[in-house]
């Protein structure tokens, strides 16, 4: 064992509670970051006015962007609503749109929202303890329905996958996750574009 400093593996701490790293610094998303994202874009102008909230923060370890790497980290998405719509991730394809992603859930309860080019539409639910696969092809998005938890998910991707955020910003998933009478519903988003 005494060659361990050698091995160049990594040993990182994501807290359970609250999804962070002590010697890490996230990427945050601020309600700034979002202009667009929302259904009702006007409710989002006027909650950045009254306060430029965080509505989610995630780890980009610096991983080389190589085929045999894996990028990981957690993703802790804050509780909010824009409107009736949830707090919810940009969401995004990978730019090598055959590589897929694991989400295990640490914490919270939200939704992962999963779509691909043709039209499937794949939703799952999670909770501490579940995984979800999301297949090669699929943009994926996660969508925070607790009022009061942070939902904390870690993530493995490969590391060369890169992230199309473009494609999502200009014409949004065909579905959304919205509160209706208490309760998360899922919608065709009226704004979708083909
Ligand atoms: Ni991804």
């Amino acid at each position: 064992m005494e060659n361990i400093k050698n091995l160049k593996s990594l040993a990182i701490c994501f807290n359970l509670e609250d999804g962070l790293s002590p010697n890490r610094e996230p990427t945050k998303r601020m309600l700034s970051a979002m202009d667009g994202m929302y259904l009702d874009n006007n409710a989002l102008k006027n909650m950045i006015k009254e306060k430029d909230i965080l509505v989610y923060e995630f780890y980009e370890l610096g991983i080389p962007e190589d085929p045999g790497e894996l990028a990981y980290g957690t993703t802790i998405l804050y509780p909010g609503k824009i409107g009736d719509e949830y707090f919810m991730t940009k969401g995004h394809f990978h730019y090598k749109i055959d590589t897929a992603e694991i989400y295990y859930c640490l914490r919270g309860h939200g939704h992962l929202l999963m779509e691909n080019a043709e039209g499937d539409i794949e939703l799952r639910e999670m909770t501490p303890g579940v995984s979800v696969y999301v297949p090669p092809k699929f943009a994926h998005r996660s969508i925070n329905i607790s009022d009061t938890e942070p939902f904390i998910m870690f993530f493995v991707f490969r590391a060369d996958a890169g992230h199309d955020y473009k494609t999502i910003e200009t014409k949004g998933f065909r579905k959304l996750i919205i509160e209706k009478n208490g309760k998360p519903i899922i919608i065709d988003n009226p704004k979708w574009k083909l």
